[in-house]
């Protein structure tokens, strides 16, 4: 009886601390950024025209060349395929939720990391 007592409580502490560790990440979320949101993304989808040494246009996949391009990146992948300039180019557009971290980016500070 003892035993499954310390068990019961033992699994109790157990699942109240993986909720606090869940919710203090919840409640400061890290700052969308360069390094780990943005380079993915262009490594998955602007590959291999926008990666250096691969493809031959402007290389995105450096913070500064990424963070000086990010209203010019942010309008192209906003239009529709069929418009001029769309981008990633010859591919579909990207989903929402992908277009969604590139705008937060610039909304946090296009941080690096
Ligand atoms: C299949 C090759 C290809 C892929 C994939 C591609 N691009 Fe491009 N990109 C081009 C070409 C070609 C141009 C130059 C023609 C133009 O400006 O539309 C270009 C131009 C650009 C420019 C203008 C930069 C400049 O040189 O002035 C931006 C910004 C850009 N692409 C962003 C992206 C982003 C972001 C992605 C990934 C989501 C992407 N592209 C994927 C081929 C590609």
């Amino acid at each position: 009886m003892r035993k499954i007592v310390t068990t019961l409580l033992l699994l109790t502490a157990v699942l109240f601390f993986q909720f606090c560790s869940h919710s203090k990440k919840l409640a400061a979320p890290v700052a969308v950024n360069y390094q780990t949101n943005v380079l993915p993304i262009i490594q998955t989808s602007c590959t291999p025209c926008h990666i250096a040494g691969k493809g031959n246009k402007k290389s995105l996949d450096n913070y500064l060349a990424a963070k000086d391009n990010v209203d010019e990146i942010l309008a192209r992948i906003q239009k529709n395929p069929t418009e001029k300039g769309f981008m990633p180019a010859m591919h579909d557009k990207l989903p929402d939720a992908t277009i969604a971290v590139i705008a937060d980016w610039k909304k946090a500070g296009t941080l690096e990391k």
